[in-house]
């Protein structure tokens, strides 16, 4: 009903509405006044957490798009090598596990089918595993050595939106605590980010006050057949969920490519007028990462790509590049892809109504995938 919806026209926009403050909660409470994570609710003797030489991540869908931010997060900060695999592919090879390796399972419901297999078959070898969850008490965090939850609240669309960004948030915490636990060279950045991560609820919802240039943008992109993404370092995955949301919403022909990939195929896409959206690192720090990307938009305009930038506020570089130009608060490359994610969401949600779409309930896609 409309009152559910709080006064939206879908439970999505309701959600994705809601992100400033779910990323809020989800944060609460685990930071300590003196900037240390207490994250006592992970129930993995901080000695194990010491021994660990390995973290593998298991997830589906977009689930599966926050490990692979996290694995970015989590190698920088501690130095342990980190994979991140579909939970579908992962539960049907023989992958290589043992009492030193950390599982980590992200999964909003809790009760998808794969996810839930794979950690069956990593604890059966020993492996530890931490689930990262929405839903209290359901089967994957039941089945876990231990679990973070994210404060989402009950995600009704099927499209994830605020779980997503608070799977994120879950991710950059259980990755600063691990460096805290096991000390890391980069002690200074940790504190840097911990206090970004305080103020990152209020730059969510400046993303979102200035949201009506995109949803006009999609509106005038409903008719194309194909919309692509591009994006390096975290901002990869985020091109990767980018393209997941318009199929999902959409039902359009979208990919998310690795910017530094464009010469090994991607670039033969590249016609008149296509959309390719670009994510954009922080000019600051690594600035090497937006000297590329930069390269890669001039690349794909030459050949008549219609760009669509999004950018920091203040990177002045990228203007004469974009042919739409979408800008984000500046935040700290590793947590970009809590801004960066929240316009390809509202692109999606409106490219998809403009469509005639139910955004809620997109064709053929239920909200968790309990069978195989
Ligand atoms: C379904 C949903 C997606 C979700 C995926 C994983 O495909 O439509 O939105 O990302 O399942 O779900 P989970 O509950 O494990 O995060």
């Amino acid at each position: 009903s409309a009152a559910e919806k709080g006064g939206y026209t879908s439970f999505m926009l309701k959600e994705i509405a809601e992100q400033p403050r779910a990323v809020a909660d989800t944060l609460l409470g685990r930071i300590d006044g003196s900037g240390a994570l207490s994250l006592d609710e992970v129930r993995i003797p901080p000695k194990a957490l010491r021994e660990a030489d390995k973290v593998v991540i298991v997830a589906c869908g977009t689930a599966f798009h926050a490990g692979l931010i996290a694995k970015y997060a989590i190698e920088h900060w501690t130095r342990i090598p980190c994979e991140v695999e579909l939970a579908s592919e992962f539960r049907y090879r023989d992958p290589i596990l043992d009492p030193q390796t950390l599982v980590i399972a992200i999964s909003q419901s809790g009760e998808t089918m794969d996810t839930l297999m794979a950690l069956r078959h990593a604890r059966e070898q020993g492996a530890r595993v931490l689930a990262i969850c929405n839903t209290n008490g359901s089967t994957v965090p039941r089945e876990s050595d231990a679990v973070l939850y994210t404060h989402a609240g009950p995600e009704v669309a099927v499209a994830s939106t605020k779980a997503f960004l608070t799977q994120l948030v879950a991710c950059y915490l259980v990755a600063l605590y691990l460096a805290q636990v096991r000390g890391t060279k980069y002690a200074d950045e940790i504190r840097a980010v911990v206090r970004d991560l305080s103020s990152i609820a209020r730059s969510v919802e400046r993303v979102l006050e200035t949201m009506e240039p995109v949803r006009e943008l999609a509106r005038a992109l409903a008719h194309k057949k194909t919309v692509l993404f591009l994006g390096r370092h975290v901002g990869y995955p985020v091109a990767l969920e980018g393209a997941l949301k318009l199929k999902e919403l959409a039902y359009m022909h979208a990919e998310g490519f690795a910017a530094g990939e464009l010469k090994h195929g991607p670039i033969a896409l590249i016609e008149d007028d296509l959309p390719v959206v670009v994510v954009v690192p922080s000019p600051r720090g690594r600035s090497v990462l937006h000297d590329k990307i930069l390269s890669n938009i001039q690349e794909i305009r030459a050949r008549g790509a219609r760009t669509i930038v999004i950018a920091e506020e203040g990177d002045d570089e990228v203007v004469p590049y974009a042919d739409h130009l979408i800008h984000v608060p500046a935040t700290p490359t590793l947590l970009q892809p809590l801004v960066t994610t929240v316009p390809l969401q509202v692109f999606a949600c409106e490219l998809a109504t403009a469509r005639g779409n139910e955004v809620d309930q997109p064709r053929n896609l239920a909200k968790s995938v309990t069978v195989e």
